[in-house]
């Protein structure tokens, strides 16, 4: 029945040098190889689908191509035990929507190595209104606090804050207890920020470029989403034996920094991988947000999107006017 069954997908193809999304009708025949088989009923969006679709060659090497590295929905058919037939998965990460196809198409075929089973509780959607966004930010808070971050220790700052990644990490940091302080170029989203648990809400002129090789320290720990020279200004405003964890590049992937804050402060620099990790620690992270990490005012701001809405909101990726979280539902 799905060996040859027609889906829509939205592919990105190049026209003239220029990458063009659209609505085609592609079959499950033409899928990659895989053990699973999943009908796919909600992706996310993220800043490298953005990049996927407009033809970075860094993120997806050939065109045509389906976008997204999210994607969560219903095993159709697989050729391993521990997946069957009708239970509910999420993928992220490793090749999907790079150079495989992905969550921007109503059908994957992928390796069971890349599937998480359903968090008791959840459904497709909830899953991704997280997506690769929300395990990246859970997966940053966590390795703070394997460093043993703690609110008393001081304020946390969150950068790129009103981002996919950074919105998720304002609301888990807040309700783990931290003092958050956004920073965040977007100024009428800052009572969204606030709503989200930001304690204060900061422009990124607190990160704007400065010539000294530190300045006062203001926080006890970060989380840095956009990289470039915003980090290097971040690492110099860290507290003594504090911790950033990085795992964004929107402001460039270049770290103009010295060692100082390194070898003066102690400070910590934690690099985030969300996509190559172990699929057991996915999994955990998985498991916590959809427990005791479960962040409810995100779950109820995000904001479903049809196939016919992926070209603005991928351009709006590209802008950094992107906010929140953003849900591809298939059935929109
Ligand atoms: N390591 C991993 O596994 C992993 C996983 C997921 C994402 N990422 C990376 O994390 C970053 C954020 O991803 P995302 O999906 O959250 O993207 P996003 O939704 O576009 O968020 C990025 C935010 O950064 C801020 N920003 C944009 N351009 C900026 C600039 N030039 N300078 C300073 N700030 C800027 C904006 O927030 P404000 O307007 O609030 O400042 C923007 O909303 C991306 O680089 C992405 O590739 C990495």
């Amino acid at each position: 029945m799905t060996a040859n069954t027609e889906y829509k997908a939205w592919r990105v193809e190049e026209q003239d040098g220029a990458y063009v999304g659209r609505e085609q009708t592609l079959n499950t025949a033409d899928l990659p190889d895989g053990e699973v088989l999943i009908r796919v009923s909600h992706s996310s969006l993220n800043y490298k689908d953005a990049l996927s679709a407009s033809g970075n060659k860094g993120v997806t090497r050939s065109y045509p191509h389906t976008p997204g590295v999210d994607a969560a929905g219903e095993v159709v058919e697989s050729a391993v035990a521990n997946f069957t037939p009708g239970s509910q998965v999420i993928v992220t990460g490793f090749d999907l929507g790079m150079n495989t196809d992905g969550g921007f198409g109503e059908f994957i075929r992928v390796p069971a190595a890349w599937c998480v089973p359903m968090p008791a509780g959840w459904n497709a959607r909830t899953a991704m209104i997280y997506g690769t966004a929300g395990l990246t930010a859970g997966l940053c808070v966590q390795k703070l606090l394997t460093m043993g971050a703690a609110p008393e220790q001081g304020p946390v700052a969150v950068s790129g804050a009103s981002g996919a990644v950074g919105s998720v990490a304002v609301e888990l940091l807040a309700k783990l207890g931290f003092d958050v302080v956004a920073i965040s170029g977007k100024a009428e989203h800052e009572a969204e920020l606030k709503r989200l648990g930001a304690n204060e809400v900061v422009g990124r002129d607190a990160l704007a470029e400065s010539k000294k090789p530190l300045v006062k320290p203001v926080f006890a720990n970060a989380v840095d989403t956009v990289g470039g020279n915003p980090l290097a200004e971040l690492l110099k405003q860290i507290q003594p034996g504090g911790s950033v964890a990085c795992c964004g590049l929107v402001a460039g992937p270049q770290l103009p920094t010295t060692v100082l804050p390194f070898i003066l402060r102690g400070v910590n620099l934690l690099g985030v991988d969300s996509v190559e990790i172990p699929l057991a620690d996915k999994r955990q992270v998985w498991g916590k947000l959809s427990q005791d990490w479960a962040c409810t005012a995100t779950e109820a701001s995000a904001r479903d999107i049809g196939r016919g809405e992926l070209d603005s909101a991928l351009k709006a990726f590209l802008e950094g006017a992107s906010a929140g979280k953003i849900v591809l539902d298939h059935q929109r």
